[in-house]
């Protein structure tokens, strides 16, 4: 075997330059968790210790942050001032959880999914499962909180509106299921817009539900939101207008069965929402950095934990809309559309 040692070099480069990204993750993940982006927000240069001020933290920590701030190219520095500055444009990214462009989410994610090799090993020696619940808190509330952005910017504006006739009936008064609900945020979104509709948030996770009751509390939803335990093949009620599926769907070990159940709970003409992750089937379509790392969140939770459901159907994030397609028909959905798009999601609408 006679490798071409450029590429090796420039290949080394390129796993070097992945693993700097992998272990600045974790130094993003503590600036976003201890509002050092949010302290640094708008306020200008600042040096560690006017940082240290604002933020409560020891100085001699925060300096070590910011130098590794620096060589991530996320904060400026100019040396002749012992200033650091987060551009406004970084800040949009990492300090301002309800910015549309707020990503830091996707940090919280990472710490409960590293935490997660071991049982990870176990399961590609086996075939067995890793199930939603033996995750770490932080799966939880970083999907929550990586999600949310893009919701909050598009699925009132664009996306019940490219649901024929929904947004209609949404105001005047409408049933809605958010299954798969985990935190419920789509679900209040949804409650937030539209109020003479009711909303039913339902998750098989006790944990989300509760957390989702209790954010729906803060947010003075509870006239009009309720969250409920309960599995997507056997949520409760009927006559939904309209039934959502947020980034879920291909997480069940049997998602047929829950299109199914979806068609039954349907008003008669009712729609389903079926949000679901913007790659594609083709594996080698995916080589940019959401399909790198959607896929990858396929392998570590996705496919993981529908083989934890031992259902028929493990699909992984990234089946494509045909197999979606299919599956809706299969269970009685037999009218499909690509409603909308975002970098992130592609939205679907099923109805029978
Ligand atoms: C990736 S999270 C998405 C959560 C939420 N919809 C969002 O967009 O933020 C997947 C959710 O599906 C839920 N889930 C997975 N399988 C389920 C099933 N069979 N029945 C009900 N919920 C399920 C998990 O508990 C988890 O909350």
């Amino acid at each position: 075997m006679a490798a071409d040692q450029e590429k090796v070099t420039r290949f080394l480069g390129r796993v070097v330059a992945d693993g700097g990204a992998a272990m600045a993750g974790l130094c993003t993940s503590i600036g976003d968790r201890l509002g050092i982006y949010a302290a640094m927000a708008g306020a200008g240069p600042l040096t560690p210790t006017q940082l240290a001020v604002r933020t409560g933290l020891h100085e001699r920590y925060l300096r070590e942050w910011l130098a590794a701030q620096v060589a991530g190219e996320y904060v400026r520095y100019d040396p002749t001032t012992d200033g650091y500055l987060l551009p406004d444009e970084h800040a949009a990214v990492l300090a301002d959880p309800t910015a549309p462009t707020y990503a830091a989410g996707l940090f919280t994610m990472l710490q409960a999914l590293y935490g997660a090799e071991e049982a990870l090993v176990e399961a590609f020696r086996t075939g067995s499962g890793v199930g939603w619940e033996q995750h770490g808190e932080a799966l939880f509330a970083g999907t929550a909180k990586f999600f949310r952005p893009g919701y909050a910017g598009a699925l009132v504006p664009e996306w019940i509106p490219a649901m024929n006739g929904t947004e209609q009936r949404l105001r005047e008064g409408a049933e809605v299921a958010d299954v798969g609900c985990g935190y419920g945020y789509s679900t209040m979104l949804m409650a937030q817009a539209y109020p003479a509709s009711r909303f039913h948030g339902f998750d098989f996770h006790r944990p989300s539900v509760e957390a989702a009751r209790r954010i729906a509390v803060e947010q003075e939803l509870s006239d009009r939101v309720t969250f409920e335990v309960a599995g997507a093949q056997d949520f409760p009620g009927e006559g939904y207008d309209l039934i959502t599926f947020f980034d879920c769907l291909h997480d069940m070990g049997d998602p047929g069965s829950a299109l199914h159940h979806a068609e039954h709970a349907l008003a008669p003409d009712g729609a389903c929402m079926i949000v679901e992750p913007n790659v594609s089937p083709d594996v080698r379509a995916n080589a940019n950095p959401i399909g790198r790392a959607v896929v990858s969140a396929s392998v570590a939770v996705c496919l993981p934990c529908a083989l934890a459901q031992h259902g028929p159907q493990a699909m992984g994030n990234h089946a494509g809309e045909e197999a979606m397609r299919r599956m809706a028909d299969g269970a009685g959905l037999h009218h499909w559309r690509l409603a909308a798009e975002s970098p992130l999601n592609r939205v679907y609408a099923a109805s029978r």
